[in-house]
């Protein structure tokens, strides 16, 4: 545990928000396959009448899919320029005043400055402050507020039924940005956010025989928000870090990692719901039970569903990729199941990147 302390404290993670071309749709979507459940809506039935958000919540992980109603929007430029992707970050923060009095002493640029909005349901305090490329991460102060998301949402009342597929929590967030930017944003997040560096992975680590990437993953105090950072390294050929600076127009979140206690279930679940995973080549699996020792779930079980393993001196991870969720190359999802382990996979990143590459390669980006 980081023993330093916190410039302001930060509760955990409030929600993500994502730019989309058609917010009902994508809302559809992650409630009938990825099991969320549709809580709030804004948009023209609320009285707005530039774009419409939907809410969806599964476990404590809370997203939001907003969409332009106006052609001349920002929000319409930046899916234009990125297409489907994370706009914003949203950081839970008991003190929302204090965030955005430390963000600006020390130098963060304010995207929407320190606001209280009130409707009947009480007062959401929050901020913005800009991160890689057009992204922005956002603090927001709840504690005084009742209502189903924010001030100027309804919440929305279901019809049918959602089958959760056990997804419970955000575990980390990662960040692509462009070659040597990598220690920018690390040292703005330990000058901004007050967080440490956790790890920090070279291209000798992470590196195939054509591409190679680089890696530091921060954290804040409490270790509940991890953020890691990539930036690609020389390789032979374009790395998957490249594919996606090239396809995202920029940096920007790469994939975020959804939690779960039982990822058999989950993973059987969604590829009944017909996502698609990354598989590693089959052997991945040859030796797989040597080299990890011993786990609670069932290695042929691990293997017909593609999971993957690594260990570490606090335990052990089960985790599984799945392939973009657009058509462009850039945002996917991980599921992970930890077992003590604390790291990222980081024995899997080679069997993984060969995986990457040969899809790759089939998009014709390599
Ligand atoms: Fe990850």
């Amino acid at each position: 545990m980081p023993s330093h302390q916190d410039p302001f404290p930060i509760r955990g993670w409030d929600h993500v928000e994502f730019y989309v071309g058609n917010a009902k749709q994508a809302a559809h979507f992650y409630e009938k396959v990825y099991g969320f459940t549709p809580v709030a809506y804004q948009g023209l039935q609320t009285g707005c009448r530039d774009r419409a958000s939907y809410v969806l919540q599964q476990g404590v992980i809370r997203f939001v899919f907003t969409s332009a109603l106006t052609p001349d929007h920002e929000i319409s430029r930046h899916c234009a320029l990125h297409g489907d992707g994370v706009k914003v970050i949203a950081l839970e923060v008991p003190d929302c005043h204090a965030a955005m009095t430390v963000c600006k002493e020390q130098g963060a640029t304010i995207v929407q400055p320190y606001a209280a909005m009130e409707d009947g349901s009480g007062t959401l305090k929050s901020g913005v402050v800009r991160y890689a490329g057009d992204t922005c991460i956002k603090f927001v102060e709840r504690a005084h507020y009742r209502g189903p998301f924010a001030p100027g949402y309804q919440a929305i009342h279901m019809r049918g039924e959602v089958h959760p597929t056990g997804l419970a929590a955000i575990d980390h967030m990662v960040t692509n940005v462009y070659l040597g930017e990598m220690n920018y944003w690390v040292d703005w997040y330990r000058r901004i956010l007050g967080f440490e560096q956790l790890t920090h992975f070279t291209d000798k680590d992470i590196s195939t025989e054509y591409s190679a990437l680089m890696s530091k993953v921060m954290q804040n105090g409490s270790g509940k928000i991890k953020l890691p950072i990539n930036e690609p390294a020389e390789g032979k050929r374009k790395s998957q870090i490249d594919e996606y600076l090239e396809w995202y127009r920029g940096p920007g979140i790469q994939h975020i990692a959804m939690n779960t206690a039982d990822i058999c279930k989950t993973v059987r679940e969604l590829r009944k719901r017909d996502i698609d995973f990354l598989r590693v080549p089959e052997t991945y699996y040859e030796d797989l039970k040597h080299r990890i020792g011993k786990i609670d779930e069932d290695f042929d079980e691990i293997r017909e569903l593609g999971i993957l393993v690594d260990r570490d001196e606090d335990g052990y991870l089960l985790q599984i990729f799945t392939a973009p969720m657009q058509d462009r190359p850039t945002l996917f999802f991980e599921v992970i199941e930890r077992h003590g382990c604390r790291g990222f996979g980081q024995g899997n990143f080679k069997a993984l990147f060969v995986a990457l590459e040969r899809e790759q390669e089939k998009r014709g980006n390599l």
